[in-house]
């Protein structure tokens, strides 16, 4: 399965911090937001991804995570030349894309839950039309939001609705066959002149190829669109960090973890950064595996 990270944009509701940056780019308090939807793919297994940006911020997304060797996965690098939706993403990475089924997130998404890698793993196998993720949130009018009979089962999707028929949003990490591609190549610009996500998760579901996944309490979802969830977002990642002493979406350890990068490549890329907590952590990490397995 192929990834691509959606990571454009103005980031309007940000400035005058995405004035000169872009938004993707801010730090979450620790690492930059993109390490938070590119973990979710590791996690999911991807490692063949696509990063999409505006002509201006795709070479600081370069700069920052290179060819993905490093990560033992491969990334690679596409402009959108303006924002025209999110279901553009298909359209300038078809070729990326092939042959092949496709998770797409959205470059300012953060999950984290436990067993959150063995659920993305059960349904991002032999996918068969769309998995959709569905939370259940206050403000369901600022989403996607999935209306269900009650025992899961999909039965309407609408865009940013001003009456939200359910408290479900549909998060921005969505799981696709191949069909994608020509859907959105068909798929016309909405009111409000974009290429909708929403409306390509409804050609799914009028062919009976939808399906949601609700996560549940013991998950959290944010977003980062507003000064007060970017913060809020900070504080959550520093605070289970601070009590838990482990660090979420590092995606170094995670690359080790999952086989993708040896213990000594870990331990190196931590040491590049030995000035920073952050590269502490990953050196430590190393040393505690290697203490347990008693080679230290
Ligand atoms: O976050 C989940 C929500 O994401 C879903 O519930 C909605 O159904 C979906 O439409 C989307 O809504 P947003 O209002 O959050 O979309 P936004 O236009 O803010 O775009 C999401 C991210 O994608 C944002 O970080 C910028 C980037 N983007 C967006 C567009 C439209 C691009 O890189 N290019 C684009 O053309």
């Amino acid at each position: 399965m192929k990834g691509v990270i959606l990571a454009g944009g103005h980031g309007t509701r940000l400035y005058p911090i995405t004035l000169g940056v872009s938004k993707q780019m801010l730090s979450v308090h620790d690492k930059p937001l993109i390490y938070y939807p590119l973990s979710t793919l590791l996690l999911a297994g991807v490692t063949d991804i696509q990063i999409i940006s505006s002509p201006e911020d795709v070479g600081s997304f370069r700069r920052l995570l290179g060819d993905g060797s490093d990560l033992g996965i491969s990334l690679s690098y596409a402009e959108q030349d303006k924002p025209r939706g999110v279901a553009d993403a298909f359209r300038v990475a078809a070729r990326h894309i092939g042959n092949d089924p496709v998770a797409l997130i959205l470059g300012d998404n953060l999950f984290h839950g436990a067993g959150f890698s063995t659920m993305l793993h059960d349904h991002a196998r032999d996918i068969d039309g769309c998995v959709l993720f569905g939370y259940p949130v206050r403000e369901p009018e600022r989403y996607g939001v999935a209306t269900t009979d009650g025992r899961g089962r999909l039965l309407g999707l609408e865009e940013k609705p001003s009456a939200p028929r359910s408290d479900l949003a549909v998060t921005g990490l969505y799981f696709y066959d191949n069909e994608v591609l020509d859907i959105a190549r068909d798929l016309a610009p909405s009111e409000r002149g974009e290429l909708e996500i929403t409306d390509v998760n409804r050609v799914y579901l009028a062919r009976g190829k939808a399906r949601l996944v609700e996560l549940g309490r013991g998950f959290v979802w944010l977003d980062t669109g507003t000064h007060d969830a970017l913060t809020a977002a900070a504080q959550y990642v520093q605070l289970m960090e601070r009590r838990q002493n482990i660090r979420i979406a590092c995606v170094e350890e995670i690359a080790w973890r999952m086989g993708l990068i040896s213990e000594e490549d870990c331990y190196r890329l931590g040491r590049r950064l030995e000035k920073s907590p952050y590269g502490q952590y990953l050196m430590s990490v190393v040393r505690h595996s290697r203490r347990a397995d008693g080679l230290e």
